[in-house]
């Protein structure tokens, strides 16, 4: 027996919300768990390239890769291990870019394991597992259940969430570079500690940021996508971001824009007609900066990860 699971792609952060808001969008990867035919076999891990401009070689296959480590917690949890098994990782999503491909795979990897063992865990452990396995909920939990989605990871590893409807005519022009940015390297720039200043400046953002997207208010939006904790830090690793960001604050039915999760890629939340010019206007200021980016208009993917 296999089970496959399609898993949207996710943009976490949106500015303030750091490790906490994330946002699915309709990009896909299909994550495939069989046991295998014959015992003894071992694990049996397998990429297949949907878009072959991405570097897939560095996704581990063996115990290292990351489906495979939450599969191993979901056994553990059912007092099991696990012995014999094989997954398929079909990759659309592009990787260390910020856009969530390491949560689709813990996602799509766990939740294809725990039908194939006949559901023992419910929603709150998978959610649970995940969050353990990528460090944080803010990807993984809209991965799950699509949509724009607050989170927060316990300290008993348990994680409380929401789901906030997102406003239909707010748009999201991702700008993908390039180059890749790890995730790792991405975090060891933050600083251990932030002035009381900051973190007040980001709660207050993060709180009319909700206030925002529930009342559907694009000018309380446009004042809340502003950020102390990450970004600044972040700026320096994302080529032209500070250059887009500044260029991008004034236009009009220009909602703002933000660094997607760890980076590097670039959101740009637009309203009405607004995404039509953001293309030209990214090539333009990109192109005197070298800096090459597949740049895609995208709705909000709002049903999250399916098993097919
Ligand atoms: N919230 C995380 C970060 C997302 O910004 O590091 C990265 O996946």
């Amino acid at each position: 027996m296999k089970v496959s699971v399609k898993v949207p792609a996710t943009t976490a952060n949106l500015g303030p919300g750091f490790d906490c808001l994330g946002l699915a969008l309709p990009i896909y990867n299909e994550i495939t768990v069989e046991e295998t035919v014959m015992p003894g076999s071992g694990i049996e891990i397998n990429i297949l390239e949907d878009n072959e401009s991405f570097d897939v070689m560095s996704i581990p296959k063996d115990e290292n890769n990351i489906a495979y480590k939450a599969i191993e917690l979901l056994y553990n949890f059912i007092g099991q291990t696990v012995s014999d098994i094989k997954i398929t990782i079909k990759t659309n999503i592009p990787v260390t870019r910020g856009l969530g491909s390491s949560a689709s795979v813990i996602v799509g990897g766990l939740l294809a394991a725990n039908k194939l063992l006949g559901n023992p865990a419910d929603e709150a452990v998978l959610l649970s597992i995940a969050s353990e396995v990528e460090g944080h909920p803010d990807n993984v939990t809209p991965a799950m259940f699509g949509g724009f989605c607050i989170s927060s990871l316990e300290s008993d590893g348990s994680v409380i969430y929401s789901k906030l409807d997102w406003p239909l005519d707010w748009k999201i022009t991702v700008l993908i570079p390039d180059y890749e940015l790890d995730t790792i390297i991405a975090r060891s720039v933050l600083p251990e500690n932030i002035s009381i200043s900051d973190a007040a400046f980001n709660v207050r953002k993060c709180a009319m940021l909700i206030d925002a997207v529930y009342k559907k208010d694009a000018e309380l939006m446009k004042k809340s996508l502003k950020d102390r904790i990450h970004q600044p830090y972040r700026e320096k690793l994302i080529k032209g971001f500070r250059e887009l960001n500044e260029f991008f604050e004034d236009k009009e039915d220009i909602i703002g824009c933000v660094v997607s999760g760890a980076g590097p890629a670039i959101l740009v939340i637009s309203q009405n007609d607004g995404f039509e010019k953001v293309k030209d206007d990214v090539n333009i200021i990109l192109n005197d900066l070298n800096v090459n980016c597949d740049i895609k208009t995208l709705s909000i993917e709002n049903e999250g990860s399916k098993i097919i």
